[in-house]
């Protein structure tokens, strides 16, 4: 027993022992990747002129602040960079961005990048994704690319030579563009299951299109010298001459040959038809019954704990569903609005990786990953109370007044009687909210009262757009941090708006009581004003950095208006105020300036209140600055 027991003892001393070493020498290791990490990237931006400000400043995290850049779960790796229309000019010298080992997502489209592609980060091995379609990159295609790309859009360049025969090594490939360059020769055969998406047009490729394309549209080769299916048929004479013989074009349709073939031909088809139907047919029941068969299967017995899905699982079936209402006949009816760039249907959706961003008082949040690493959010609204035209009236308006440099566009939308969708962009930045409130521990950035200013004046700038646009009976109806987003810029965004009408008012317990106006409490009706008096209660969070909602385990409901009241009336104003903002130096002014502006929107009387445009103009005049250079930053937007 004795030796036993020291034998135990002796072992668990080992085993710490041992992790302490593991810990001990792991630690540098990831350090130091985060650090080559930093360095590749600094040299990048300082070797490639940028027109917009990129705020990668050595001295600031650049797993949280940095922008445009993602890192790994544990905060040791770059594995995303993607900084799409920023104004990137020139050529990227080899030796900065190819020292990202972990790289990979990179997007650099709609940049003003030249030269030739850097072929060391063609070459990343963890490399999957890679935009950098619309540039004016030259030369030829690296031969090395790393194997585990799964998307390579090259397309609008200038690029030029072949094709590289490596390409057919890319066994992960799920789309290609190389569409609108100056490429030649012929095509690889691409023998890839996965493939799913192909856009060769626009280049001087020639020769014969691989059996393994023919299945793709004839828009995905068109502008070529090629020939064969899904274009005309190849000449017999080779090499192809650039007019093909009368004889590649299929006989005119009513000549007299062709029809008894055709006669003959069909009442051979009838039967295989027929025959073909019947075997379907089975197929289809067998599915069914196999379907249905699981599903019982799976309801009674414990299954296997579903994997949280993330970037890893994306083929897979989301953890989390937020299409299961919808029905098989209605998969196509997305309505996306005007301009929206995106090209995914209502089954790429379905398809794509899941998770919960957060339940809010209208429905729940998922930030859906489809492929091509494209990612958006999905908001499952529930409580729908309107019939299906008024939804759509809404979903037009909430569409015409979304466009706005500090509003969140709505994309698209899906309506049945079980599931009701919208589809909104996604803003890696997050929310006013988690700047605010998120992991307030040791370590964490405190948000800046620059910054706090800014954000508050863009929220501002949203809102009164959407009352001007929106007209006397449009409001935004869920002001609250958690729905102001900041896009790539930290530029404010107000999210969510518009939907109040559509909804079975929450009751009165809802977590978000707290931004309320008492009017609202009492009629359930909203107003500009009401907004208004929302929009104060976030003023006073932003500058106390208090939650106007219940804490858990608390029965308090802050109630900030009436607290931030009752200390400035025992003139106790600095007490007030944020602690995370007393770093900050000279502000104090500003800040009481601000404070002034929200106990005016939050006045008990809505017609005591300034409206929106009001709103705006005192923030301005906290910060005159800001506002003098706001018409030529604006400018600069809508040259791109
Ligand atoms: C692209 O680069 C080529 C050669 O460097 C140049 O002639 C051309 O004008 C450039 N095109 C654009 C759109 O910048
Ligand atoms: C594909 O990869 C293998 C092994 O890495 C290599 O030997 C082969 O040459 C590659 N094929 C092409 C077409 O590059
Ligand atoms: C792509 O190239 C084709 C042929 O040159 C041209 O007609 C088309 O406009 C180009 N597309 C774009 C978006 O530049
Ligand atoms: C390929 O690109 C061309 C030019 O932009 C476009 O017209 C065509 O529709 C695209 N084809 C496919 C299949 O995406």
């Amino acid at each position: 027993m004795l030796r036993v027991d020291i034998f135990m003892k002796l072992c668990s001393a080992n085993i710490l022992l041992s992790s302490f070493f593991v810990i001990v020498c792991l630690l540098p290791l990831a350090l130091g990747d985060l650090n080559s990490d930093r360095q590749a990237l600094l040299a990048f931006s300082a070797a490639v002129p940028h027109g917009r400000k990129l705020n990668w400043n050595a001295a600031s995290p650049i797993c949280t602040s940095w922008i445009g850049i993602n890192c790994s779960e544990d905060g040791t790796s770059v594995i995303g960079v993607r900084l799409p229309g920023v104004g990137l000019t020139g050529p990227i010298p080899n030796g900065t961005l190819g020292k990202l080992d972990s790289l990979k997502v990179l997007s650099l489209r709609s940049n003003l990048l030249s030269g030739n592609l850097p072929s060391d980060i063609l070459s990343l091995p963890s490399l999957s994704y890679l935009f950098l379609q619309h540039n004016n990159f030259t030369g030829d295609i690296p031969t090395m690319i790393s194997p585990q790309l799964a998307v390579l859009d090259l397309s609008f360049n200038s690029l030029t030579g072949s094709i590289p025969p490596t390409i057919q090594n890319l066994t992960q490939l799920t789309a290609l563009s190389l569409n609108n360059n100056s490429l030649s020769g012929s095509i690889p055969d691409l023998g890839f299951t996965r493939l799913r998406r192909v856009n060769l047009s626009y280049n001087h490729l020639n020769g014969t299109i691989p059996s393994s394309l023919q299945k793709f549209p004839s828009s995905s080769f068109v502008g070529n010298s090629l020939c064969g299916p899904p274009l005309s048929p190849c000449s017999s004479v080779l090499p192809p001459s650039p007019s093909p013989s009368p004889r590649a074009f299929p006989p005119p349709s009513g000549a007299p040959q062709t029809q008894s073939s055709k006669k003959k031909l069909a009442l051979g088809a009838i039967i295989a038809i027929a025959a073909g139907g019947a075997v379907l047919l089975f197929l289809v029941v067998l599915v069914l019954f196999i379907c249905c068969f699981k599903r019982k299967e799976s309801d009674g017995a414990p299954t296997v704990p579903k994997v949280k899905s993330s970037g890893a699982g994306r083929s897979e079936k989301p953890g989390e569903e937020f299409g299961s209402g919808v029905q098989e006949p209605e998969k196509n009816k997305l309505v996306f609005f005007e301009g929206c760039a995106y090209n995914f249907d209502l089954e790429d959706l379905l398809r794509a990786s899941a998770e919960v961003l957060g339940k809010g008082s209208f429905g729940t949040g998922y930030k859906a990953i489809l492929e091509e690493s494209t990612t958006v959010v999905v908001k499952r609204l529930k409580e729908v109370i309107v019939g299906k035209k008024d939804f759509e009236l809404q979903m037009e308006m909430i569409g015409r007044v979304g466009q706005h440099p500090n509003v969140v566009p709505l994309r698209a939308y899906y309506y049945s009687k079980d599931e009701k969708l919208l589809v909104y962009d996604y803003y890696p930045s997050g929310s006013l909210a988690a700047l605010l409130h998120g992991n307030r521990t040791a370590g964490r950035t405190p948000l800046d009262w620059d910054s706090r200013v800014r954000i508050s004046l863009g929220a501002a700038r949203g809102i009164a757009h959407l009352h001007a646009a929106g007209g006397a009976r449009f409001t935004h109806g869920n002001i609250k941090s958690s729905n102001v987003l900041l896009n790539q810029d930290v530029e404010a965004c107000v999210s969510d708006f518009g939907l109040a009408p559509l909804m079975n008012s929450p009751a009165s317990s809802s977590r978000h009581t707290g931004y309320r106006a008492p009017e609202v409490i009492e009629t359930r009706k909203h107003t500009h004003k009401s907004d208004v008096y929302s929009f104060g209660v976030m003023l006073l969070e932003m500058l106390t950095g208090k939650q106007p909602i219940q804490s858990p385990g608390r029965d308090d409901i802050v109630d900030l208006p009436r607290w931030v009241q009752s200390v400035v009336r025992e003139e106790w104003t600095a007490e007030v105020f944020d602690i995370e903002l007393m770093r900050f130096q000279n502000i104090e002014e500003e800040m009481v300036q601000m404070l002034q502006i929200a106990m005016a929107c939050v006045a008990k009387v809505p017609d005591a209140r300034p409206n929106m445009d009001e709103v705006v103009r005192m923030i301005e005049e906290v910060r005159p600055s800001d506002s003098e250079n706001r018409p030529s930053s604006e400018e600069n937007k809508s040259k791109e």
